[in-house]
């Protein structure tokens, strides 16, 4: 163990990444990469920055990047360019000898935190006194591995905003209702497309614990925890109107974590991967408007001249957890494992894994 080590607080980068050049930090990253081959595998998310995606060896939604995690079986190294329950996910795929690191270990989900385990527990409790063994849980992926497990020994599933439709049917053919988190937007967008009424569905409130809901409760089908994501919320009607005014032929498509009222009176509404491979399809000439995270948006910006693509809110910011991936922080993860030393792992328990991971193969089974 260096001195540096000794000082340095444990899992923050330490200071000298700050004032590498970042042509310096790209060739050692190079460097590395070349010297770990297929030892060293790097799945990035869609919204991660483009300093970072660069360096991917895969880039996908939530979806995608679970899989690929699954299927890959020669890395040892998974360095994971995305947030935490990202890394979670990818560690309970993988096989025991391979390791996951998240390059920092700040890059959290606040949707994800806003379903803690204890509150699941409890509203499960409250929950089951009302409908009794007529409730499912799905739990969109964007969760913690704990709450993965919840969903698997309670019989439910993971879903991601790709599949959510899928799972949302196939849950309905096990239980008359439905427990959704921790999104309640894309557990609304999802429910609501199937046909179910905004009236049918309640709001389980964990701050409370109590159920928000108007009317009488045998008429609920599905309970949606009250969680949201922060940067989809950010999206409004009022953004709709405007781009709707001033560019009255664009088409305006979103992420079903935006709010009901937004995928209302927007065109579209799908998954990343859905929104990339809409415009990747376009006609050139053609104008969107994107309501997702902004680094995505940029890149789908840079990506096709040809057509005239805009945010639906163009001060919108980017993920700011996605964010704190960054080249410094890469290049250390990196070096970690170039230097044998352990730092920035992401190690789900035994115990957690075998019941999340239930959650987690229904869903894979069946995307
Ligand atoms: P997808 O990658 O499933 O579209 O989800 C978006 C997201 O918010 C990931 O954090
Ligand atoms: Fe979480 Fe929203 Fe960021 Fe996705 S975009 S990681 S849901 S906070």
């Amino acid at each position: 163990m260096t001195i540096a080590s000794f000082i340095q607080p444990q899992g923050m980068l330490p200071d000298h990444y700050r004032n590498l050049e970042r042509t310096e930090m790209e060739n050692r990253i190079r460097e590395i990469k070349g010297k770990l081959g297929d030892k060293l595998f790097i799945p990035c998310h869609h919204y991660q920055k483009d300093e970072v995606v660069q360096f991917a060896d895969s880039i996908g939604d939530s979806l995608q990047l679970a899989q690929v995690a699954a299927a890959n079986k020669k890395a040892e190294h998974i360095v994971f360019c995305g947030v935490h329950f990202m890394a979670e996910t990818a560690d309970m795929l993988t096989t025991d000898d391979q390791v996951v690191y998240l390059p920092d270990m700040r890059a959290g989900c606040s949707m994800a935190d806003m379903a803690d385990i204890y509150q699941t527990e409890e509203a499960w409790v409250e929950l089951q006194k009302l409908f009794g063994d007529t409730l499912i849980p799905l739990t969109y992926v964007n969760s913690t591995a704990a709450i993965k497990a919840f969903t698997g020994r309670n019989g439910g599933a993971c879903v991601t905003s790709s599949n959510a439709k899928k799972m949302v049917e196939w849950a309905f053919t096990q239980k008359e209702r439905l427990f959704f988190l921790p999104d309640q937007h894309l557990g609304r967008n999802t429910a609501y497309e199937l046909g179910i009424p905004l009236e049918q569905m309640a709001i389980w409130n964990p701050i409370i614990g109590k159920l928000e809901y108007e009317g009488n409760v045998e008429d609920i089908k599905v309970v949606l925890w009250k969680g949201h994501c922060s940067v989809h919320e950010g999206f409004t009607t009022t953004n709709v109107k405007e781009v709707r005014e001033k560019y009255p032929n664009m088409t305006i498509i979103v992420h079903p974590e935006c709010s009901r009222e937004v995928v209302e009176v927007s065109d579209m509404n799908g998954s990343t991967k859905f929104i990339v491979d809409t415009i990747n399809a376009a006609p050139s000439g053609s104008a969107w408007a994107i309501g997702t995270e902004m680094n995505l948006v940029k890149r789908i910006i840079a990506e096709h001249p040809d057509k005239h693509i805009i945010s639906l809110n163009e001060n919108m910011c980017p993920c700011l957890t996605m964010n704190r991936i960054d080249l410094p922080h890469l290049l250390w993860a990196l070096e970690l494992i170039e230097n044998g030393d352990e730092g920035n792992i992401i190690k789900v328990t035994p115990e957690v894994t075998e019941e999340a991971i239930l959650s987690l193969n229904r869903m894979l089974s069946l995307a």
